[in-house]
């Protein structure tokens, strides 16, 4: 993203000011400069399966907030605030192996506090970009049984990484005008019942401060993979809040020229499978 004059000072004032603090309202980012602004946020509740965009909570476990979260290894980096179980129960959506499954952003309804998220169920507007800059990752978790019965306790494997391409600015950017996040099932993933979870981080070079915006989805892939999905983690627990997908070091805050470190950003959590 190309800076201001204005905005370059903005940045090295708030970096100025941060040195000796931990606080979460003042790091040196765009995208923080914008929350200090108008603290406008995210959530991804719809899914976008075959070019087909879901109704809000059709397919998504229901979230009570869109606020950030910065527990990276509570209960609720999981599948995100009071999603540990549905809310209510939601439907499954059937996705081939190979194929793409994408998370639609949304803007925050509750801005003032006064509707819980998973009550609002107005459509998808494609006219709403992801607030903030960042990279994205995604995670299967095969259920036991049910899917609305399933607490996503068992395994996690990791399917995708959106970091930076150009090494400079993340690929899932507000200037870059992304409104739909997609990942691809990989394809000899076995048939089965699936937690589907995404995450888009707000990634900051502060001890605590990077934002964890995280959805998940009901799946049914279908086809014959007989893949051998791994390495497999657990959710809570891949995550812990020193892991270098989670604190950039601040060097890598803005970088002036292409860096290995975000070209190649893996995340936190465990390799990806590639299927
Ligand atoms: C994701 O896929 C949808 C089509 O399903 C497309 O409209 C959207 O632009 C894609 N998102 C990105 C970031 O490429
Ligand atoms: C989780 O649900 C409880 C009970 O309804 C509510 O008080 C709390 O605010 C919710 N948490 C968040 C972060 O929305």
């Amino acid at each position: 993203m190309k800076l201001t004059f204005q905005q370059t000072i903005l940045l090295a004032l708030g970096g100025l000011h941060q040195a000796n603090c931990h606080c979460k309202s003042h790091q040196s980012s765009i995208d923080t400069y914008q929350d200090e602004t108008d603290s406008a946020q995210d959530g991804y509740p719809v899914v976008v399966v075959d070019g087909v965009i879901s109704k809000r909570w059709e397919y998504t476990r229901p979230t009570t907030s869109f606020a950030p979260n910065y527990d990276y290894s509570g209960p609720e980096s999981t599948c995100g605030f009071n999603a540990t179980l549905p809310l209510f129960p939601i439907k499954t959506v059937q996705v081939k192996a190979g194929s793409t499954v994408g998370f639609g952003a949304m803007y925050m309804s509750a801005k003032n506090g006064n509707i819980d998220e998973h009550t609002d169920f107005t459509d998808f507007d494609p006219s709403f970009y992801m607030y903030h800059d960042g990279p994205a990752t995604a995670y299967l978790s095969k259920s036991p049984g049910e899917l609305n019965e399933y607490a996503g306790d068992g395994d996690w494997f990791k399917i995708a990484v959106v970091g930076a391409k150009d090494g400079l600015t993340w690929d899932y950017a507000a200037a870059k005008a992304v409104n739909i996040m997609n990942f691809t099932i990989p394809a000899s993933t076995p048939p089965g019942k699936y937690l589907m979870r995404a995450e888009h981080l707000n990634i900051a070079t502060y001890y605590k401060s990077t934002q964890m915006f995280i959805n998940c989805a009901h799946i049914e892939v279908t086809g014959s993979g007989e893949g051998v999905p791994g390495p497999t983690t657990k959710f809570p627990g891949a995550f812990t809040a020193s892991d270098p997908g989670i604190w950039l070091p601040s060097a890598l805050g803005r970088p002036t020229q292409p860096m290995d470190e975000l070209k190649n950003w893996q995340g936190a959590g465990p390799k990806v499978w590639m299927g």
